[in-house]
């Protein structure tokens, strides 16, 4: 989509962690969710685009990301924050603590202003399971839109990715965009979507 140089990021910060809704600053800028279950490569999605390899936290066990975390992402257009949300569907959490994100994520998808994308990843290999297309569907009730990522696209030979994209795409009614937190593939792409999801213009697009 995105045509010539990569998104140069001037300047990405943690700003806030919360574990209640009540414990977020205001919003101050257009806001970018990311949500998907647990370990999908939320976080490693998210220092990918904002190209810093430790910004944000990532773990090779399930669970790891539990607050809502925002970060504050400078482009040479723009100024938004990132917010990175815990991951569902861990079954291996307490009942009472699974329980408990359900509110929370949707508490902020339903009471954030200033949202205007929620972006769902959903790993390549495995595609959209039941709490994704919950989401999605919860998302349809919000001003917010929703973007679709296919992410460990590294992980999938290149003669299957078109046919997964495709069969994604036909399942969600949305253009799928394939990714790799891993390698980067995907990123510019996933940029101009959700700077067109936020309308935030880019001026060189
Ligand atoms: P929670 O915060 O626990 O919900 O996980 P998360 O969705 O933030 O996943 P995270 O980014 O921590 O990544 C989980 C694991 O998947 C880590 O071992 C990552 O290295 C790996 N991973 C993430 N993205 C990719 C990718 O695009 N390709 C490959 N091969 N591995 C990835
Ligand atoms: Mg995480």
């Amino acid at each position: 989509m995105r045509q010539g140089k990569p998104m140069d990021i001037l300047d990405a910060a943690f700003v806030a962690g919360a574990t209640k809704l009540g414990q977020l600053p205001a919003p101050a800028f257009a806001e970018v969710a990311f949500a998907g279950r647990s370990n999908v490569g939320k976080s490693t999605l998210i220092n990918r685009m904002v190209a810093r390899k430790r910004l944000v936290r990532t773990s090779g066990r399930p669970g790891c990301t539990r607050a809502i975390n925002v970060f504050r992402v400078t482009t040479r257009e723009v100024t938004l924050d990132f917010v990175d949300l815990p991951g569902y569907g861990y079954a291996r959490r307490s009942k009472a603590e699974r329980a408990s994100w359900g509110p929370l994520i949707e508490g902020f998808l339903q009471y954030r202003p200033g949202l205007r994308a929620v972006v769902v990843i959903v790993d390549v290999r495995r595609g959209l399971q039941e709490d994704d297309y919950q989401l999605l569907e919860f998302i349809n009730t919000t001003p917010a839109t929703p973007i679709v990522v296919a992410t460990k696209v590294d992980k999938l030979p290149k003669s299957k990715m078109k046919s997964e994209l495709m069969k994604l795409t036909r399942d969600t009614g949305l253009d799928v965009c394939g990714c790799s937190g891993e390698t980067g593939a995907g990123r510019e792409d996933l940029w101009a979507r959700l700077l067109k999801a936020s309308s935030l213009v880019q001026r060189d697009a």
